[in-house]
C-alpha cells in the first residue's frame, strides 16, 4: 500500500488478537511499530514475533490506557525515539456486557478505557502527528456500534461514541491533515473467543457455528481480514477519506 513504508505507527491493544495482527501488518508494510498494552509477556512476546518475522523495528511499552500517566510516560518514550507519530490505531478495548443491570462501577471501568482511555491516547499522541505534518487515526468501533445486542448496553454504547468520536475528531484535526476513521469489524475469530468460550463451558465449535451464520458469509471473520483494511485506511491509498466507518462485518450488519 502506498505510502506506509518508514511511518511510525502505535498501536494500543497490540499485544493480542485484532491489535497483533494490526501491527503484524503495519511493521509488514514497513512502518516502525510501537505497542503499547497492559499485558507484558504477550506484548513482549508479540513485539519479538513480528520483529523476527519481518525485519522492522517493534517496540512494546507496558501501558494501561485507563492511566494518564501511563499515556504521558509512553508518548515521551516515543517523542524521544521515534520523534514523530504517523499512524494511530485505537484498538485496546474493555469488554463488560451488561444490559440495564449494568452498575455505576461497571460504567465507569469501560467508559476510563474504551471512552476516556481512546481520547487521551489520542491527544497525546497529536502534538506528534502535527510535528509530522499529517496523520492518521483508527478508531476500533464494532458492529456492536450500529445496532442493539441483548444483555451488551455497556459495551454498545462505547462503540457507538468511538463512531461519535471519530467523527468529531475528523472535523477538529482536519486543518492539520490528521484523517480520523473508525474500521467496525462483525465477530472475528480470536483466541481470546476460544478461552472465553472455554471459561464459559461453552464449546467453541458449536459457538463458532451459532455466530457464523449471524454473518451473510456464514463465518467469523480472521484478525487479518481486519488488519488488512486498517492498513488501507492508514495508508495513501485512503488520502480523501476521513470522518467515515469502514465495515468489515461478513454482511452481519445487511440484513
Ligand atoms: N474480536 C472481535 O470479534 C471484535 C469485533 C468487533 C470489534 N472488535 C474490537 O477490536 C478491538 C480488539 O479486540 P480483540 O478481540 O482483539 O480483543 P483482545 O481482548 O483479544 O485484545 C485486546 C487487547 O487490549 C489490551 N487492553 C485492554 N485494556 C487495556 C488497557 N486499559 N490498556 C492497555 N491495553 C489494554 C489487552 O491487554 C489485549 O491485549 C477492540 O476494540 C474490540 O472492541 C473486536
Amino acid at each position: 500500500m502506498r505510502g506506509l513504508n518508514g511511518k511510525v505507527a502505535v498501536v494500543t491493544g497490540g499485544a493480542q488478537g485484532l491489535g497483533k495482527a494490526i501491527a503484524h501488518r503495519l511493521s509488514e508494510e514497513g512502518c516502525k511499530v510501537w505497542i503499547f498494552d497492559l499485558k507484558q509477556q504477550e506484548g513482549t512476546e508479540t513485539t519479538k514475533t513480528i520483529r523476527l518475522a519481518t525485519g522492522n523495528p517493534v517496540y512494546f511499552v507496558k501501558v494501561d490506557i485507563s492511566k494518564e500517566d501511563h499515556i504521558e510516560k509512553a508518548f515521551l518514550q516515543v517523542a524521544e525515539e521515534s520523534g514523530i507519530v504517523d499512524i494511530l490505531v485505537n484498538n485496546a478495548a474493555q469488554f463488560i456486557f451488561r444490559g440495564i443491570e449494568a452498575t455505576a462501577q461497571e460504567w465507569k471501568e469501560i467508559l476510563d478505557v474504551n471512552i476516556v482511555g481512546n481520547s487521551l491516547v489520542t491527544q497525546y499522541c497529536v502534538p506528534l502527528m502535527k510535528k509530522a505534518g499529517a496523520g492518521a487515526i483508527i478508531n476500533l468501533s464494532s458492529v456492536s456500534g450500529f445496532v442493539g445486542q441483548t444483555g451488551f448496553a455497556t459495551y454498545n454504547a462505547t462503540k457507538f461514541a468511538i463512531r461519535g468520536l471519530t467523527k468529531c475528531w475528523a472535523i477538529d484535526l482536519s486543518d492539520f491533515h490528521i484523517r480520523v476513521n473508525s474500521v467496525c469489524p462483525g465477530y472475528i475469530r480470536t483466541d481470546a473467543f476460544d478461552n472465553s468460550c472455554i471459561q464459559l463451558g461453552i464449546d467453541p465449535e458449536e459457538e463458532n457455528a451459532r455466530i457464523s451464520k449471524l454473518h451473510i458469509l456464514g463465518r467469523q471473520g480472521t484478525p487479518e481480514e481486519v488488519s488488512g483494511v486498517v492498513a488501507f485506511v492508514a495508508s495513501d491509498d485512503a488520502s480523501f477519506i476521513t470522518g467515515e466507518d469502514f465495515m468489515v462485518d461478513g454482511g452481519y450488519l445487511a440484513k
